[in-house]
């Protein structure tokens, strides 16, 4: 057998790379996986609900049943609040920013965005679902974090990354050096190296999207959708359409087999229904650093300057080659400009 290499091993080991690191950042990463791994426990446990007692019951132990979204907010907030390297946190779970304030998170430096529980509406179907997070160091300079700390554009993240509780669970992650992920072997309890420095294909033959919202999208994304299912050998269309409906188990499958997810605006969601700082911005962080792309359909999003914890973005992401035909479209038959001209 190979030598296995642990993500705490890793992230020790890449501490060199950050010159006047502390240790803080690879503490962060620690206290993360280690709350992926007890949200891993319970969602493996998920379709015992009916035996151990339905979530928003009490179960057979007298305890009351949490819903997995708020489980894991609360695992990952708890691991957070006493690692001492945190000192806010904005979740898709509470409507305000979570400052830390305590004897251990005096010094902390960093600020945590997450998106706890991804794919919420795959639980109760075991469907992959997943973990988002993202990390700024903070821009105010004492005290429990503050709001203007998480608008901060997603260029200034320091580390981003997702867990995903799949056929296996895995933890993908960056630090603006590249790209890796680690595989969860139930076995030891340890996430282990499986992918290092992933790449995603310039070009891909998937396309992920909610096809139902069809006739809600702008006349650019429906041209795309038109463009993947003609028939052209020279570049292998049709394509594939793929849609599991956890952005984080679209994204990943994209990243590896090359592809492009896209939630554009709908009549319903007329920003886009996935959020900027918590699910857009870790995504597309991680993305450009495999070598793709993500765009609102005419920017890049790590560029967006977010006014709000909860805003919204359309989001195109993935295969560079398929983000920038999508943006072609898009300015051709979408933008308010062009059409008129
Ligand atoms: P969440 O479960 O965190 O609210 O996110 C759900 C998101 C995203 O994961 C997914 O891509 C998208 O919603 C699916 O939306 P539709 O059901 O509208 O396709
Ligand atoms: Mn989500
Ligand atoms: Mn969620």
């Amino acid at each position: 057998m190979g030598s296995v290499k642990t993500l705490g091993e890793f992230i020790v080991e890449k501490q060199a790379d950050f010159q006047f690191s502390k240790g803080e950042l690879t503490r962060l990463l620690n206290d993360i996986g280690i709350a992926a791994k007890i949200v891993n426990r319970e969602v493996n446990k998920a379709g015992l609900a009916g035996i151990l007692g339905e979530t928003g019951s009490i179960n057979v132990h007298g305890d009351h049943v949490k819903k997995l979204d708020l489980f894991a907010n609360e695992q990952f907030i708890a691991a957070l609040s006493v690692g001492g390297e945190c000192c806010a946190m904005v979740s898709e779970e509470n409507e305000e920013i979570i400052t830390i304030d305590n004897a251990v998170s005096k010094g902390a430096k960093y600020v945590v965005a997450l998106d706890p529980l991804d794919g919420s509406s795959n639980i109760d179907v075991n469907v992959s679902i997943g973990t988002i997070f993202s990390i700024y160091r903070r821009t105010s300079l004492s005290g429990p974090g503050t709001l203007e700390d998480f608008l901060q554009p997603g260029t200034e993240q320091v580390a981003a990354g997702y867990v995903i509780y799949g056929s296996s669970t895995m933890l993908v992650y960056t630090t603006g050096k590249g790209v890796n992920g680690f595989t969860l072997d139930p076995s030891i309890g340890e996430f282990c190296l499986s992918h290092p420095n992933m790449k995603i294909p310039k070009q891909g033959k998937i396309y992920s999207i909610n096809e139902g919202n069809y006739v809600h999208f702008p006349e650019g994304v429906k041209k795309f959708i038109k463009y993947c299912q003609e028939e052209d050998t020279a570049t292998s269309r049709p394509f594939s359409s793929r849609y599991i409906g956890s952005a984080v188990a679209d994204f990943h499958r994209n990243l590896i087999l090359g592809g492009v997810f896209l939630y554009p605006t709908t009549s319903a969601s007329p920003k886009g229904k996935l959020r900027l700082i918590y699910e857009c911005n870790p995504l597309a962080f991680i993305c450009e650093q495999a070598g793709g792309k993500a765009s609102n359909g005419s920017k890049r999003i790590l560029e967006l300057a977010p006014s709000a914890l909860h805003q919204r973005s359309p989001l195109f992401i993935g295969s560079k080659d398929m983000v920038e035909k999508i943006e072609e479209l898009i300015a051709k038959y979408s933008l308010p400009s062009k059409a008129k001209a």
